[in-house]
């Protein structure tokens, strides 16, 4: 949630802040902007409500001009409101009352009330309703208290900004009396700053609140950690501790080829995506699953033992993640208690971080997040390290905070996904449950081997039927898709594995095309959900073969008689009567029940993708959403 950039260099900083920017567009869009310091040494300051193209239609091409030797710095920043709306003023950056200091700023200051009246008190005028304006007051405020106006005397000011902050932020921090520096100080929220060596020992800095933002410039990069401060200028890179201790920065080369974004001919990304899940789905077994009779080889062999180690020694593994990322925790559950016997709850990182949760050392937590920046995933995995337990990601981040803090990490390795309505990395993540499933299944013999070789195999078999069912599938999903866009709700059901499924199906259409829709499973129906039905709201209905297919058509029949249009996504093969009851029968390539999600998904991916297309909606950056929640 908001994307911060800043640069110190020798050239114009305007456009490399604007393409930093559209990098982090994932992070927000309700409005951007971006401040740098003009020859004169004045701050120029451009923002504007909406979406990037409207900052980038506003800036007036004389903002700062490339000398090739003068240095220049500048910071950018893209907004999702949290502390007043999205318009002009409430946009970033914020400057103290005498533009003297300017601020971006991602994260929540949850005392900025109080700061803010304090401040007040003391003659300093608010412009925005944003909380970040009182870190710029603040900062601004206790540097013209200072008597000498040194290097020195600004980390002070840093520090005591710092100490009297409540919450988490990622900062960049200008100060006009340093027209050469930047600070950047870090406390729950990410950001890295990248390097880029320059003629004479000189060195380019971009700083951002992810790497993807960094890679168009240099895959040279420092991770922050929390409470730390980075002061970033021609001559090099100090960093410290908020309390001042130096510390030696950790330079670390980054893979740019899996951050690479295009759209490659797709209208949309979340259509792209859609398209890419049978070679993600190749790309996570890759070196994992060899051979159907083959062990899973589930990490890299030097955090094999480790990772053999947790998992011979958990009884109980506790699934966290949010929105998608716990759907997929949720098939994994179904999985892992089928295959290996072993037990897994499945908690939503913002409810388990607020409770007493019971821990032992034979607690297992997995970790489960696209991005590895979820503010409540974090805090609920620092809360369960604090009370010992050891924790596995699970994540399409390698590079992320999460990861970073993890004892065993699981790449699901999707690529990046530029689309906020996530739909490749629920595939990857699947997969990435199946492989540890299978893995915890094989080292406690709880299936024989015969079963597990079966399994293996149609994994392995999957994508290349998922291509084929790709070719053809998004075809006559725009007329299903079409019949169903005037619902203003819609109830998704199902049973067993395929429940979280209905779940995410739910999930998509309402991120992308505003409908209201529900995920049940199928048994829930009597106990409330069936109250609703009549002609206006459609029930969609997964059915795949197996024990649950009679009970699922049972509720369909049920549904079906309260006039509920029905929709059946199915990769069984239903009989005339079956297929009558029906307005519209999506098919989808059976498998193995347990892998069935891997299947069921796609479709209900692509339902609420034509509906959302149909009905005009901004597929890839739906309204109020953003793909990285790094705020509770
Ligand atoms: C946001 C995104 C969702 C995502 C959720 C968890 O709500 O819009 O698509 O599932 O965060 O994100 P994570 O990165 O932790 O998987």
């Amino acid at each position: 949630m908001c994307g911060i950039v800043g640069f110190v260099g020798r050239q114009n900083p305007v456009p490399l802040i604007l393409e930093s920017l559209k990098c982090l567009e994932y992070r927000g869009y309700d409005s951007s902007g971006i401040a740098v310091l003009d020859k004169g040494q004045q701050l120029n300051v451009v923002k504007a409500s909406g979406k990037l193209q409207n900052l980038v239609d506003r800036l007036d091409a004389n903002l700062t001009s490339d000398t090739g030797e003068a240095i220049q710095v500048g910071m950018g920043h893209i907004r999702w409101a949290t502390h007043g709306a999205a318009t002009d003023a409430n946009a970033h950056p914020h400057l103290g009352t005498n533009r003297q200091i300017a601020v971006v700023h991602n994260g929540i200051i949850e005392n900025y009330y109080l700061l803010r009246e304090t401040l007040m008190a003391e003659g300093r005028q608010f412009v925005s309703e944003t909380d970040t304006e009182c870190v710029a007051q603040l900062v601004e405020h206790l540097w013209e208290k200072q008597t000498e106006q040194t290097l020195e005397a600004f980390r002070g000011v840093i520090r005591e900004t710092v100490d009297q902050l409540q919450g988490a932020f990622a900062l960049v921090i200008l100060n006009k009396a340093f027209p050469e520096h930047l600070f950047v100080v870090r406390r729950h929220a990410p950001l890295v700053v990248g390097q880029r060596p320059q003629a004479g020992n000189q060195m380019e800095y971009v700083v951002a609140s992810d790497t993807v933002a960094i890679i168009p410039h240099t895959n040279q990069v420092v991770f922050l950690n929390d409470d730390e401060v980075v002061e970033l200028s021609p001559e090099g890179m100090v960093l410290m501790t908020v309390a001042g201790d130096i510390l030696e920065p950790k330079v670390t080369i980054v893979d740019a080829s899996p951050l690479q974004i295009d759209k490659k001919g797709y209208r949309h990304f979340m259509l792209k995506e859609i398209h890419e899940q049978p070679d993600v789905i190749r790309n996570s077994l890759s070196g994992r699953l060899l051979h159907p009779e083959a062990p899973i080889e589930l990490v890299a062999s030097d955090q094999s033992a480790k990772a053999k180690q947790l998992l011979s020694q958990a009884n109980h593994l506790v699934v966290i993640g949010c929105g998608t990322s716990l759907n997929a925790g949720l098939v994994g559950k179904y999985f892992i208690e089928s295959l290996a016997k072993v037990p897994v709850s499945v908690e939503s990182a913002g409810e388990y971080r607020y409770r007493e949760p019971i821990i032992d050392e034979h607690t297992l937590v997995v970790a489960i997040s696209q991005s590895g920046e979820t503010a409540d995933t974090l805090e609920a995995v620092r809360l369960a390290e604090s009370k010992g337990a050891k924790v596995l990601t699970i994540t399409n981040r390698e590079d992320s905070t999460l990861a970073r803090e993890s004892d065993v990490v699981l790449p699901v390795r999707a690529g990046v996904e530029v689309s906020v309505c996530a739909t490749k990395s629920f595939s990857a993540q699947v997969v990435v449950f199946y492989l540890l499933g299978i893995a915890l299944a094989e080292t406690r013999n709880t299936v024989d081997a015969a079963r597990l070789t079966e399994l293996k195999g149609e994994l392995m078999r999957l994508p290349t039927q998922l291509d084929a069912y790709l070719a053809t599938a998004p075809e006559p999903m725009q007329d299903v898709a079409r019949q169903f866009s005037h619902h203003t709700s819609l109830l998704f059901m199902a049973r067993g594995i395929n429940y979280p499924v209905a779940l995410e199906g739910a999930l998509k259409l309402k991120e992308i095309s505003y409908i209201h829709a529900e995920g049940y499973s199928a048994s829930e129906l009597k106990h409330g959900p069936i109250a609703m039905l009549d002609d206006t709201m459609p029930v969609a209905a997964i059915l795949t073969p197996g024990p649950l297919f009679e009970k699922v058509m049972t509720n369909c029949q049920e549904a079906k008689a309260r006039d509920a249009r029905m929709l059946a996504f199915t990769s069984a093969t239903l009989d005339d009567s079956m297929v009558d009851m029906f307005d519209a029968v999506v098919p989808f390539p059976d498998t193995d029940e347990l892998l069935s999600p891997l299947f069921a998904t796609v479709p209900l991916q692509l339902f609420a993708y034509y509906i959302a297309e149909h009905l005009g909606k901004d597929v890839d950056q739906p309204r109020n959403l953003a793909k990285s929640v790094t705020v509770e």
